[in-house]
């Protein structure tokens, strides 16, 4: 588990319509942690749920963590972000953590909806600073609402792709262009990142890599059913009934499990699993560590049979 840290806003900047950006620095103004491209913060503010937020700075920078928020109709923290956080309040944030790391490629294309260019602009450095050749997909509703635009023209060769401006990006015919060996990143609303997702479903494992801050819609009419869960370190045997989480369950048996998220989306709350058959429902795992069984999200996932054995 990574440490909780208070830390203090130091700026605050405006980069597109709804969207704010944050610098946080130290206490003391020592450096913080170091952390690479794709990783995020776990945010705490008083009274809210933890959210993840990428670090769009620049690793480079040890004294500052910056992310961006954006304002979301009924959204409880980007709504204190926006209405009460200001220049010279604490607030408490746990990481770097990174479920999205950028791997080594000669050639990359990035796809980033609105906000989801956040997890993206340290990976343009990244490939900038490796000599890498690095294209940008930028798609949101206007040029002026994609936020952090012109930096990421100063990295990348960019193009953007607006719905209200008629250039909306046709992905099955952007992807069916790729040279074989070029690594596809791809951040942004659950609509742009399913059709990346069809789009390359056939490609080779590992090639297409996303990063999922909201937890991927379930089917329609979807029916759950209750298991047992066996605590193998105690032998104890926990019940999780249809309308429960494992992770729900085993707290209300008095295990002491750490979890963030709880949506699917962090990674915080992975337990190992020793035996019983997964349905893995979170948006963090690839299809081959999915198809390896041997860890699970205990926040969403569930058992496909009657009992899973894990190793806690
Ligand atoms: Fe984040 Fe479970 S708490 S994935």
């Amino acid at each position: 588990m990574t440490a909780r840290r208070p830390l203090r806003v130091k700026r605050m900047t405006w980069e597109a319509p709804g969207v704010v950006s944050l610098d946080f620095v130290a206490l003391d103004g020592a450096a913080l942690p170091a952390w690479e491209a794709g990783a995020h913060l776990d945010l705490h503010l008083p009274g809210a749920p933890v959210r993840q937020y990428s670090l769009c700075g620049d690793p480079d920078d040890r004294t500052t963590w910056r992310i961006a928020v954006r304002e979301v109709a009924g959204g409880r923290v980007s709504g204190l972000v926006h209405k009460a956080l200001r220049v010279g309040a604490l607030v408490e944030a746990e990481g770097p953590r990174n479920n999205f790391h950028l791997s080594p490629s000669p050639r990359y294309l990035f796809i980033a909806g609105g906000i989801g260019i956040t997890p993206i602009l340290p990976m343009l450095r990244a490939a900038q600073r490796a000599g890498a050749q690095a294209t940008l997909l930028f798609c949101a509703k206007r040029t002026e609402e994609a936020p952090f635009l012109d930096t990421a023209r100063g990295l990348a060769d960019v193009t953007t792709h607006c719905s209200a401006e008629g250039t909306r990006l046709d992905v099955a015919a952007r992807l069916a262009e790729v040279q074989p060996g070029t690594m596809v990143y791809c951040c942004g609303p659950e609509a742009l990142m399913t059709a990346v997702e069809a789009a390359a479903a056939r490609w080779p494992e590992g090639s297409v890599r996303f990063e999922w801050f909201q937890p991927k819609s379930r089917p329609e009419g979807e029916q759950d059913g209750g298991f047992d869960v066996v605590c193998a370190r105690s032998g104890q045997t926990v019940r999780v009934d249809a309308d429960t989480s494992v992770l729900a369950a085993l707290r209300d048996a008095g295990l002491d499990l750490v979890s963030s998220c709880e949506q699917g989306v962090c990674g915080t709350c992975e337990c190992r699993v020793l035996e019983g058959e997964v349905d893995h429902r979170d948006s963090i795992l690839s299809a081959s560590e999915r198809a390896a069984n041997d860890v699970m999200m205990a926040c969403v996932s569930r058992a496909k049979g009657a009992r899973l054995v894990l190793d806690i």
